[in-house]
């Protein structure tokens, strides 16, 4: 496979101008020498999409992605990285060069197989539909009896799988592919000593595309449910390098003009409903197939339009899942409608029992927001019974908790009174009880350390002040890391001599272990440089760290992470300004995470201590060394207070 040469590359990278980039697809505004912008990856009311020219990087602080224009591209466009090249050299008008050898990272070429083999298999299935015996008179004919048209087929990329061991294996050995990337792309299934066997055999295939419509998985589905074999209705692709199930909705690379177009989409189950409203004319549909609605796929939806309409069967288990989908969306600020369909129908059987016309009069009549189905869900029942009433309004309000908007928060309260026929005192006190209890639950998730899970504590008081105590170490690590990311070439004068910014934080941190894993992959990078006494700059973290690397790198160097100044005064966190003289500024970011270090150690020695006390109070030894411990634990704290002028109580 030809593979974008180095050079090209290189040049690339030398000729993209972030600003250029990204103004391409968001509308920046300045804000000193950087651009802000509302973020293109989520739907915020207030902008923290940062851009930063002289740096050559983005930010973006409400989805947490950030890195270089490349970066940007492939995350904004949903491209690999190969992809963003050529665009940007398109862009610039570079010429690709091409070159026999490898891509610049091994995932990147590995996608790329992968696309290729996921194509090859799609042409192969589809190809069967039509020109094998056994395809045409089997795989062909289901199809048809379930009222496909060749149209719809050919849409979609329909296809079929031989009932035979290893067909398909065979085919694509001859055609020069390796068993282990048919493995890894999950079509064969290897079997131990022997040749594999095709995954899907015997079965007819619906393939998904990504959003550029290449094929990035295959569900499979069987043709009659034999029941005393008991195999499952569908087999799908695992999940692969360039198949994250969580992140895929069935449908969307064909439905996205018409969503766009509609300024709605609808949300079904299936494979198969997606087909049948297709073939009846409704295309703005996509299918969650068969899984919880997650996160990312709202995120997806949302890249296209802002309302989504769930339909779902009429039956109980129709109603839970249109239940658990209705809160996901609306957390992610998105409009849902519901529509339930006749009990024991689908959206495929219903669409082909009934004409266009009546379908779509149906859709149109039947579409209800979501508070007026949660309303009528529990009607009937709220009206004979109090306790059933209060429970509705608890249901429903807890819905409305889950919106980001404030301002739809409270227009969706007024829509519940006017149902209900409760006073909005009532609902509004409901509901700032709701958000209380979730704010907590927050502030109780943020206080944890990002990393590493707080052990649980008996004693309770205790753990608050572990828990802050790592939280802050955390901070100062970080802090440690900006200096560094930032600083890390630039030199300072003392009366000892000239110093480098990087030399002496390298050596002040010695010993300490980062809590973050990033942290330490970035310090070791610095570490193999300084051995090699290789410059290393923020640059050169953007291109050779790992994608978490760079977004961390990307953020660090954009704002200044900022801690409350509550936090500051009470806890002696040493935020520096640059302004400083850096010798000081370095010395004392380092002091200061020793400190919060030790403060961690001695947390925890008191823990362990308190627990020897009531559970072996006659170990004396053991209690012993923990107060030797604890001593010289704070001894050493206290040496360092005194350098930074902190006042140590206890
Ligand atoms: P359904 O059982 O409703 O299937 O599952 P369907 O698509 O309507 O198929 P027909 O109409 O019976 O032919 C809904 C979705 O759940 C996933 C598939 O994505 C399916 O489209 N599913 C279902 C699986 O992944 N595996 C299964 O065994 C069953
Ligand atoms: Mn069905």
């Amino acid at each position: 496979m030809p593979a974008i040469s180095r050079q090209t590359i290189e040049e690339v990278r030398s000729r993209m101008d972030i600003l250029d980039v990204v103004s391409d697809f968001v509308s920046l505004k300045r804000a000193g020498n950087q651009y802000k912008a509302l973020s293109p990856f989520t739907n915020e009311k207030t902008p923290s999409f940062y851009v930063v020219p002289s740096k050559g990087i983005f930010k973006d602080f409400s989805s947490g992605k950030g890195g270089d224009a490349i970066t940007f591209v492939m995350e904004h466009e949903g491209m690999s990285y190969p992809e963003a090249i050529r665009y940007l050299a398109k862009k610039y008008g570079i010429e690709i060069k091409e070159e026999a050898g490898t891509l610049t990272d091994e995932t990147t070429q590995e996608r790329e197989s992968l696309f290729i083999v996921m194509n090859f298999a799609k042409n192969y299935f589809h190809d069967l539909l039509f020109r094998h015996e056994e395809g045409i008179a089997v795989g062909l004919s289901y199809f048809r009896e379930r009222g496909f048209t060749d149209t719809t087929i050919e849409k979609f990329e329909l296809g079929y799988s031989l009932d035979a061991w290893n067909h398909f294996e065979e085919h694509a050995l001859k055609n020069g592919f390796s068993r282990e990337i048919l493995e890894k792309a999950g079509l064969i299934v290897p079997r131990e000593g022997k040749s594999g066997y095709d995954r899907f055999r015997g079965r007819v295939i619906f393939p998904v595309h990504n959003l550029s419509g290449k094929v990035i998985a295959f569900g499979a589905r069987i043709l009659k449910q034999d029941a005393d074999k008991q195999q499952p209705k569908y087999i799908n692709s695992p999940e692969t390098e360039i198949y994250k199930k969580s992140q895929v909705l069935y449908g969307l690379f064909q439905a996205r003009n018409e969503i766009r177009k509609q300024d709605f989409c609808y949300l079904v189950e299936g494979y198969t409903d997606v087909l049948s409203l297709h073939q009846a004319g409704i295309e703005n549909v996509v299918a969650s197939s068969g899984t919880a609605l997650t996160e990312e796929q709202i995120r997806l939806i949302r890249r296209f339009t802002n309302n989504i309409t769930v339909l779902f069967d009429g039956d109980e288990a129709g109603v839970r899942a249109a239940l658990r989908g209705i809160d996901m969306i609306l957390r992610g600020d998105l409009n849902v409608r519901v529509v339930l369909l006749p009990d024991g129908e689908d959206p495929d059987s219903f669409a082909r029992k009934n004409s266009t016309t009546v379908l779509r009069q149906f859709l149109s009549e039947n579409s209800q927001d979501f508070i007026t189905f949660k309303v009528n869900l529990y009607r009937e029942e709220a009206q004979r019974d109090p306790i059933k009433k209060a429970q509705a309004i608890r249901e429903i309000v807890t819905s409305i908790a889950v919106m980001p908007d404030p301002v739809k928060r409270s227009v969706y309260i007024k829509e519940t009174c006017r149902h209900l026929d409760v006073s909005e005192n009532v609902l509004l006190t409901e509901l700032n009880k709701i958000l209380i209890q979730e704010r907590r639950k927050k502030q109780e998730r943020l206080a944890e350390p990002e990393v590493e899970p707080v052990p649980s504590v008996a004693v309770s008081d205790t753990f608050i002040e572990r828990t802050q105590a790592l939280a802050i170490q955390q901070l100062q690590e970080r802090e440690t890391i900006r200096l560094l990311v930032n600083y890390a070439e630039a030199q300072y004068e003392d009366e000892y001599g000239k110093h480098q910014v990087k030399e002496n934080i390298l050596q002040e941190i010695e010993g300490v272990t980062f809590s973050n894993p990033l942290y330490r992959e970035i310090i070791e990078l610095y570490r193999k440089a300084a051995e090699t006494d290789e410059a290393i700059d923020s640059y050169y973290l953007l291109n050779n760290g790992s994608e978490e690397v760079k977004k961390l790198v990307a953020e660090l160097l954009t704002v200044r992470y900022s801690i409350s100044t509550h936090w500051r005064d009470k806890y002696h966190i040493y935020i520096p300004h640059e302004s400083e003289e850096l010798s000081g500024v370095t010395l004392k970011n380092i002091l200061s995470l020793k400190f919060w270090l030790l403060q961690e150690m001695i947390e925890s020695n008191i823990t362990a201590w308190k627990k020897t006390e009531t559970e072996k109070p006659h170990d004396l030894v053991a209690i012993d060394t923990y107060m030797t411990v604890h001593d010289q634990l704070k001894l050493a704290q206290r040496e360092i207070a005194d350098a930074l002028g902190i006042v140590v109580q206890r």
